[in-house]
């Protein structure tokens, strides 16, 4: 697992190759960010407002004009190229989009393609590749072309490559978006499945907010190059910290997303012990028809039946108006 930062970071395109005139892009604006060791961060915001700007800052293809990248404590701008190189190969590895695989390779010398480069010798490189096809799925697929895969399948073998070397730094720069509704749905839950066994850190880029809030830890929204919010996935919608943010979340339903433990009072007195309540994780679509005849208010309890707090009302109204998008 690894640990990443950003100390003020800032990245200005001398030649913005997305403006007419080619004119100056700052694509990151004075970010500061910190990664925890093994979350899943999904890095979320319209399109060129800077999100493979700062994934490529990470792996080191881009170096910032100001401020500092930080990778397991290391600041990459001050590492030698074959120290920097070495992080590449060793500790990170990225999966993206367009699947980048080799069409005259098999499936699993596309999957051991990262091991070859980092020198790993051919027994040992299959051996492994051959694990990691087995754990995305793909286990009889070695011998196979890409063309002879389904896109979902082909971003099975992007996912195992990466895998492969193990990395302790996961990056995937949309790596879900060009697969139908249902294939990546099911990448999504095998991606978190692996997670639970192997625990990577793994930096995430979404335009999705389906996927942003199936996926991720905590959630970076980018505006701009500007970091507007950085949290837990549900005070997006809860406590959005800019109208940019509430504007980029209103379409959600908030009866699909929002938990109990979201509508809890902070001001109501400690609620009574001995009353049932609900479970914190209670979806909010599940306690709508409860919300609607609230007497008291309703003890919200932890998976070990700990009471954490109680919904009233006025809580529940509070939550509700500004996740619909009001100025509550
Ligand atoms: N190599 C580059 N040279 C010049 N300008 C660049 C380069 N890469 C990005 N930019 C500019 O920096 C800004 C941010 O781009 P970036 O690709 O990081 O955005 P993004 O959030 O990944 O967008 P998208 O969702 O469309 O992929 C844009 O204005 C873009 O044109
Ligand atoms: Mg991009």
């Amino acid at each position: 697992m690894a640990t990443v930062a950003l100390r003020k970071v800032s990245k200005v395109y001398e030649q913005d190759r997305a403006a007419p005139a080619g004119g100056r892009a700052a694509a990151l604006d004075d970010v500061t960010l910190d990664i925890a060791e093994g979350e899943i961060c999904v890095l979320m915001g319209l399109s060129g407002c800077g999100k493979s700007t700062l994934l490529r800052l990470l792996n080191g293809l881009v170096t910032p004009t100001d401020g500092q990248v930080l990778v397991d404590g290391d600041d990459l701008g001050t590492l030698s190229h074959r120290r920097l190189q070495q992080l590449r190969r060793g500790t990170m590895a990225m999966v993206f989009q367009s699947f980048a695989l080799f069409p005259h390779r098999t499936v699993i010398d596309n999957a051991a393609f990262g091991l070859e480069i980092a020198g790993v010798a051919k027994p040992e490189r299959l051996r492994r590749s051959g694990a990691v096809l087995e754990q995305v799925g793909l286990g009889g697929h070695g011998a196979q072309y890409p063309h002879q895969l389904s896109g979902g399948m082909r971003q099975r073998v992007g996912l195992a490559r990466a895998l492969a070397v193990n990395p302790s730094l996961l990056l995937m720069d949309e790596a879900f978006s060009a697969l139908d509704p249902l294939t990546r749905r099911g990448m999504q839950d095998l991606l978190l499945s692996l997670q639970k066994e192997q625990r990577r850190t793994i930096v995430f880029v979404s335009h999705d907010i389906d996927e942003a809030l199936h996926l991720g830890d905590r959630i970076a929204m980018l505006h701009d190059g500007r970091l507007l919010q950085h949290g837990a996935p549900r005070a997006f919608l809860t406590q959005p910290a800019h109208d940019h943010v509430r504007a980029f979340f209103q379409g959600v339903d908030p009866a699909r997303h929002l938990r109990a433990a979201d509508l809890i009072d902070p001001v109501a007195p400690p609620s009574d012990a001995t009353t049932a309540g609900v479970a914190a994780d209670t979806t909010l679509g599940d306690l709508l028809s409860r919300l609607g005849q609230l007497t008291a208010p309703l003890t919200v309890r932890d998976a070990s039946g700990v009471a954490l707090g109680a919904i009233t009302a006025a809580s529940a109204l509070r939550v509700l108006t500004r996740a619909r998008g009001s100025h509550a």
